[in-house]
């Protein structure tokens, strides 16, 4: 096993070997949590800087703990308290944090590519924390690991993603993982919401959500983004709800022991009724869990691989 990245950038260009890598770091990681001290000491030394250009719960807080269970020192920044609203650029930014020695800079942008720029222009090991329409590689990489610690496989698996695939990142990341990973994907929402060549990344399209829903292992409901209502890509909230959200009645054509998934933030009685949210299949709480394993996992290759580096160029770390 074997991950030598400076970055995290997308899964789009991981070998399958390195997501397993991941995938198999983060489960020595999660049995950490039931411990009463939740601490280990991989990345004493070490500084995180969390770079929020958007906002966020799960993910900002996840890679804090994250990165606080692993012993580094850790610092969140939020860009609009921060000298970014005085016209600062980013890699201005990024190279503020260098100087501070930063070893890892976590970031979340409206703009795809963002990551890529700072990675392209900055020492430290950069994460995609969410980059526009383009990925959430550590969204991916938590649902990835639900799914097989729940099912304890992924090949073959019928996996369907539901909702506004069009605007999703974590529909992007899970694609790409779930599809090297053998399973089959299904991608179900309205035609307006659904991107013209997303076959082309190996799926199967549903504009029937009552079609695509029978019989899968995993239904991942992504949110609606109630922000983009105003480009009209669907005609109504209310016709929304009737054509896609998933219901008890719909959920129950699916798998008798499917798993109910959401990223996050949910719109209850939207894409998701509260009784499947609620329900006894749902694993939302979980992956939230999961999350911070994975990041955990994510954090320690990503210094490993430094110090490694850090090692070949003769450098003490
Ligand atoms: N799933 C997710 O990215 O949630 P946040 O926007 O709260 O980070």
């Amino acid at each position: 096993m074997s991950f030598n990245r400076k970055d995290l950038l997308g899964l789009e260009y991981l070998e399958k070997q390195e997501i397993q890598t991941i995938i198999e770091t983060a489960k020595p990681f999660k049995s950490l949590f039931t411990r009463s001290i939740k601490k280990a000491p991989a990345l004493v030394g070490k500084t995180v800087v969390n770079l929020f250009y958007e906002p966020s719960t799960r993910t900002r807080t996840s890679f804090e703990f994250a990165a606080k269970r692993l012993s580094a020192d850790v610092v969140s920044i939020a860009t609009a308290t921060s000298s970014v609203v005085k016209g600062e650029s980013l890699i201005d930014t990024g190279k503020t944090f260098e100087a501070m020695k930063a070893d890892i800079i976590i970031i979340r942008h409206s703009l795809a590519g963002a990551p890529e720029i700072l990675a392209k222009n900055l020492n430290a090991s950069i994460i995609n924390a969410g980059d526009g329409f383009h990925e959430h590689p550590t969204q991916g990489l938590l649902d990835l690991f639900t799914i097989l610690d729940k099912k304890k496989k992924v090949e073959g698996l019928k996996i369907l993603l539901v909702g506004d695939i069009l605007h999703s990142r974590v529909a992007k990341s899970n694609i790409w993982a779930l599809t090297k990973m053998g399973a089959k994907v299904r991608v179900a929402g309205p035609p307006t919401l659904i991107p013209k060549h997303i076959t082309d990344l190996g799926v199967e399209v549903f504009y029937d959500l009552d079609k695509a829903i029978k019989n899968v292992d995993v239904v991942n409901i992504l949110r609606i983004q109630m922000e983009r209502q105003q480009e009209n890509l669907f005609p109504s909230v209310h016709e929304y709800v009737e054509l896609y959200q998933v219901t008890e009645d719909r959920l129950a054509t699916a798998k008798p022991d499917v798993l109910v998934m959401h990223p996050g933030p949910m719109n209850r009685g939207i894409e998701i009724s509260s009784q499947v949210a609620d329900s006894s299949n749902a694993v939302i709480n979980e992956q939230v869990t999961n999350g911070i394993a994975v990041r955990m996992a994510v954090l320690y290759l990503l210094v490993a691989a430094r110090n490694k580096q850090g090692k070949k160029n003769g450098n003490i770390n």
